[in-house]
């Protein structure tokens, strides 16, 4: 094991638990609230469960500062809709303060792309991912329950022209719904320098029906890819549980994330903190751990460092959906995807 990185003067204890995966990569969620429906989330819309009271620029600022300090280089703010606070340029303008964070990056369903894409880019967001599940725009309406189609594609392309170099899109295959979907999607990144993320519909608490009627494995797809030339890239410590393909008349490339596979977990890179302030050491495992009585005040950092501390050290090895238990996930929108 080599010995701690060293920023400046100061020496980061960084996060790492008892299998040896290392965790500098945190995703943040900053709401629960979305306006779309999509049918493997939140099918109903979302519902507020009484008051919700989501951290705030403060406590993110708190959150931010003790986990660059124990090694964070890369925050992804989800959500819910994250776009959808108010204050989300800030989020990425407070994030961007923060020397040790170099890679900031959202996951976003593009409802507010096309009208904010140079804005967030200033404030420093560099990465983007973008839910697209069908480029059929009577599909998508299907999908996502909201006929955003043509608005969502405005917003990426308002993207790529605000300097993001490459725009990541989510496409959760889905069983009789996408599934006629692969050569479109294939025309489209023949000549767009776009990363296409096909994901594997997840079996969460609500949504064991739509599970059983829509999950498709990612092995089929892969196998067409392979079949059609595509080659499976090195994969980088950085990649987390994605494989990643590329083609040499292609410009975008593709990932698939099997979290079914063997040993998806063992690539596990990433940690959450759910809306409300929780760690979650897993999507699927548990029910998280409070974190905001720490958020309070920056006199807390010490104890708050020692917390995410003794947690890692309770991280399991794997997840457990074979076994179909979905931990308490009711729905990703709860804790950021
Ligand atoms: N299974 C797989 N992916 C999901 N997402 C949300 N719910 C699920 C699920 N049940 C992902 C989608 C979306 C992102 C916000 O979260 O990829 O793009
Ligand atoms: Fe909203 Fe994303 Fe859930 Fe779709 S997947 S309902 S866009 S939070």
């Amino acid at each position: 094991m080599s010995s701690p990185p060293v920023f400046g003067k100061v020496i980061m204890s960084q996060l790492q638990d008892n299998f040896g995966r290392r965790f500098h990569y945190l995703r943040m969620s900053v709401t629960d609230v979305c306006n779309f429906k999509c049918g493997y989330c939140l099918p109903d819309g979302y519902h507020p469960n009484g008051k919700p009271s989501f951290l705030t620029l403060s406590e993110i600022e708190q959150l931010v500062g003790a986990f660059a300090e124990v090694g964070t280089q890369k925050i992804r703010v989800t959500g819910g809709e994250p776009t959808l606070r108010k204050d989300f340029t800030d989020i990425i303008r407070l994030i961007a303060d923060n020397d040790q964070v170099n890679t900031i990056a959202t996951t976003t369903n593009g409802y507010r792309l096309e009208e904010h894409a140079q804005e967030w880019y200033d404030a420093g967001l560099r990465r983007i991912n973008v839910s697209v599940d069908s480029l059929d725009p009577r599909m998508f309406y299907q999908i996502t329950g909201e006929n955003k189609f043509d608005k969502v594609m405005r917003g990426i392309d308002a993207a790529l022209e605000a300097g993001f170099e490459r725009v990541k899109i989510n496409a959760v295959l889905l069983k009789d719904l996408n599934d006629k979907d692969l050569p479109r999607f294939l025309h489209w990144i023949k000549s767009t320098p776009i990363d296409l993320r096909f994901i594997e519909l997840m079996e969460t608490g609500l949504g064991r029906d739509y599970f059983q009627a829509h999950h498709l494995a990612g092995e089929s797809i892969k196998q067409r890819l392979i079949a059609e030339g595509w080659q499976l890239d090195q994969s980088d410590v950085d990649d987390g549980p994605a494989k990643n393909f590329s083609h040499p008349d292609y410009q975008g490339r593709i990932g698939l994330i099997m979290p079914y596979a063997q040993n998806f977990c063992a690539t596990c890179n990433r940690l959450r903190v759910s809306a409300t302030g929780k760690l979650h050491l897993c999507l699927f495992t548990e029910q998280g751990v409070d974190l905001r009585d720490l958020l309070q005040a920056e006199t807390q950092r010490a104890e708050l460092v020692e917390r995410l501390h003794a947690q890692l050290r309770l991280k399991k090895e794997t997840h457990f959906l074979h076994q179909g238990f979905t931990g308490v996930t009711q729905h990703l929108a709860s804790i950021g995807g």
